[in-house]
């Protein structure tokens, strides 16, 4: 059999930092080990039974067995205008403002390629969610950092960022609440973005993955919520987090219609509009009761509470999340990301995500998600816990040995 060479295009694409998480767990699981991964993002509860149902039924229907229209059935694009009117009172225009994804990662990583010309610079969070880096390499675009720093509640300072870097960006990512942080933003903060961005002709894309998990009674604010938002920027909304619907595919994208026409040109190069069944019951989980959503925020909130105080309660000062799924834990001293990460792994037999696979900023914190239930958080805590004494006392045992050596 011939091997045939991958593209230079292919072979730049950043290495999927990940992957050998994965492969750690699973040989300590191999090993026989019982593994709490709270490494990595996959929402663990089921879809709500309605939507089930309503694509249930929906796969029947003739209609969806063709080719379903290009851009999306208009039914779906007037429910996110609707859905947008009701949780933030945003118009959109269903027809010019909304363009339907394969989940919000493939906006994501469309959008360099829809805007952006070889050598343009993109500006993107760190830490971030590594699929931003993925969508630059194949716009053959340039990458610069924005460092996300605990003392600015992890929002970047566009004060501090270079000049010349300034001038040249073209697109900028953001998404609160935060991936990898759990931190959220204020209408001022996006207010401040809008500005920035209208000065120096960026366009903005907000990753809204998490827009429906913030907590202590917070919503979420949209970025469309902030005034002159539509001239220079889209926000990505996925159903992925809201009503665990990850394996579905699907998401949209909402804004400026210029982005909106973009997006909705390459998609026209790239598939057929997705499954019509899929599209009705995203529709229904738009438009029909929330109550589901908020049973999801109050269990995450619920995990969150449990596992920082039990955190706390073994003396690791951390920080509690305001949104999303994860909490963002800082790594004691004498520890990088990694080396900390593979000592619970490896001890404590608890998987967590090293900060650095999120970027340069990420070092000295390790990410954990919110994904299975308080009493195994509960459990992680307590096996870190059992891991301090256990290395306090072999230092002690240590310094005891030198002693007995010296006597
Ligand atoms: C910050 C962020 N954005 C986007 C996504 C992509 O979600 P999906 O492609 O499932 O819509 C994720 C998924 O983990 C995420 O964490």
């Amino acid at each position: 059999m011939k091997t045939f060479p991958q593209s230079n295009l292919l072979q730049q694409l950043p290495k999927q930092f990940f992957a050998s998480l994965v492969q750690k767990v699973q040989t300590v699981i191999a090993e026989g080990h019982d593994v709490i991964n709270l490494g990595q993002g996959n929402p663990d509860q089921p879809t709500p039974a309605h939507i089930v149902s309503a694509m249930q039924q929906a796969v029947a229907k003739p209609m969806y067995h063709k080719y379903s229209p290009f851009r999306g059935y208009s039914f779906l694009k007037e429910a996110v205008a609707a859905f947008y009117e009701r949780e933030y009172g945003v118009t959109i225009d269903p027809e010019k403002e909304v363009a339907i994804l394969f989940g919000g990662k493939a906006g994501l990583v469309e959008m360099p390629i829809c805007l952006l010309n070889s050598g343009d610079v993109v500006l993107v969070p760190d830490p971030g969610y590594p699929d931003y880096w993925s969508g630059v390499v194949l716009a053959r675009a340039r990458m610069e950092m924005m460092p996300l720093r605990a003392e600015n509640g992890f929002l970047p300072d566009y004060e501090e960022l270079n000049e010349d870097v300034v001038r040249h960006a073209k697109l900028m990512f953001l998404n609160y609440p935060n991936n990898p942080t759990g931190a959220t933003a204020t209408k001022s903060f996006f207010q401040q973005t809008v500005s920035f961005a209208e000065r120096h002709n960026i366009a903005v894309v907000h990753d809204f993955a998490y827009g429906a998990i913030g907590f202590d009674g917070k919503k979420p604010v949209s970025f469309l919520q902030a005034e002159g938002s539509k001239d220079v920027g889209i926000e990505i909304y996925t159903f992925s987090k809201t009503y665990n619907m990850a394996g579905w595919r699907i998401g949209f994208a909402v804004g400026n219609e210029s982005m909106i026409e973009a997006i909705n040109l390459l998609q026209d190069h790239l598939y057929v509009s997705m499954f019509g069944a899929i599209q009705e019951a995203a529709a229904v989980a738009l438009l029909e009761s929330q109550q589901c959503v908020a049973e999801l925020v109050a269990t995450y909130e619920a995990r969150r509470n449990t596992f920082v105080h039990a955190l706390r309660d073994i003396g690791w000062d951390v920080q509690a999340p305001a949104g999303s799924f994860f909490a963002w834990l800082p790594v004691p001293n004498g520890y990088t990301s990694e080396t900390f990460a593979d000592l619970l792994l490896q001890k404590a037999h608890v998987a967590v995500a090293p900060g650095v696979g999120f970027g340069e900023h990420g070092e000295g914190y390790v990410r954990t998600g919110l994904l299975t239930s308080e009493d195994r958080l509960k459990e992680a805590a307590e096996r870190i816990g059992r891991l301090q004494l256990f290395l306090i006392k072999k230092i002690i045992d240590k310094i005891g040995m030198c002693c007995h050596n010296s006597n």
